[in-house]
């Protein structure tokens, strides 16, 4: 797994919710209540960008058809029968990293 920077950690201000380079994967940022979640970008239900939805009681809802997904899971609400692509974050000294699995890790 490789660890990118992805935000400098000061002056985040919580709420957020954004679009950010992981490498070469695109991430959803979710800031709440002083954590920080990642998730995929695609909308596992038609593909839109979920980065452009909006929070609701701890899901990421889909600005497309209103499918909603838990941020810390990715597990999709009751009845959609699907998740989300989640990545693990870590928040470090210098700033919010995401960690992206790469093919070579299988090898590994
Ligand atoms: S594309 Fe996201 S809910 Fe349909």
């Amino acid at each position: 797994m490789k660890w990118y920077k992805v935000l400098d950690n000061n002056g985040l201000k919580y709420p957020f919710l954004m679009r950010a380079k992981a490498g070469n994967t695109s991430v959803c940022l979710v800031g709440a209540d002083n954590e920080v979640y990642a998730l995929a970008t695609k909308c596992p239900h038609a593909g839109a960008d979920i980065s452009q939805g909006w929070c609701k009681d701890g899901k990421l809802v889909c600005p497309y058809h209103r499918y909603s997904y838990d941020i810390q899971t990715g597990r999709g609400s009751p009845g959609q029968g699907d998740y989300i692509k989640t990545y693990p974050v870590e928040m470090r000294e210098d700033g919010v990293y995401v960690g992206v699995k790469s093919i070579w890790d299988i090898f590994g």
